[in-house]
């Protein structure tokens, strides 16, 4: 499970987080996102449309999509069915992490404490998200957890920005960063994915 978010990771410096309304701004969306250079595309099932629109996006050539906001093993299942190729949660509870393993769904679990970290160690999760990031102490909490769990990396998410985002991706134990400036709502909503494009394309230039 890990070998496969451990790659995914690798691939870009950001995993956008994405809330898609509509199923079809989605191909549009994920084309611009990977033109610009981030082929891992989370997106969260937080819409109606959500599971219609990793359907669409998993279509899209060089692109990896994942489902995020897994709360359920109901969402696993559905998330593995619409064509996610590996799934996002905010915190982890047995029965996520059952699904996952279930549906054979690589995940990226959600950690925000050294004891929360741990107890995905144990599960074999040495890759996890930093969850909510900026709020639970931003970078140097996490760098803070570098040295007593040297073997852990993490995708810290939420509060993360362009400004913010070199001060995670400095540290030992972070991966990439994952965060929805890539996709604001504004541009969604002009179907200006020539912004969206450009926004990624100047997140991997400034954070690779
Ligand atoms: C989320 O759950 O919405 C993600 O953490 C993204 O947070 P962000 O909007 O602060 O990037």
């Amino acid at each position: 499970m890990s070998d496969a978010t451990e790659a995914l990771c690798r691939k870009a410096p950001v995993i956008p987080v994405l809330i898609v309304e509509k199923a079809s701004d989605a191909k549009p969306l994920a084309e611009a996102l990977i033109a610009g250079g981030l082929p891992c595309l989370e997106v969260t099932l937080r819409t109606e449309a959500a599971l219609e629109v990793i359907a669409e996006m998993a279509q899209v050539a060089g692109g990896h999509v994942g489902a995020g906001t897994l709360l359920t093993p109901q969402d696993v299942e559905n998330a593995k069915k619409s064509g996610a190729t590996f799934g996002v949660s905010p915190g982890a509870t047995d029965r996520i992490l059952d699904a996952a393993e279930a549906n054979d769904l690589p995940l990226l679990p959600g950690a925000a404490t050294a004891t929360e970290a741990m107890q995905l160690l144990e599960k074999g999760y040495r890759i996890q998200k930093f969850f909510p990031a900026e709020a639970n102490g931003g970078a140097p909490a996490l760098k803070a957890l570098a040295s007593p769990l040297p073997q852990i990396s993490f995708c810290p998410t939420g509060g993360v920005s362009l400004a913010n985002a070199p001060d995670y991706l400095g540290l030992s134990n972070t991966l990439c960063v994952g965060g929805s400036w890539v996709a604001p709502t504004k541009a969604f909503e002009a179907k200006d994915w020539k912004t969206i494009e450009n926004l990624a394309r100047e997140a991997v230039t400034r954070l690779s």
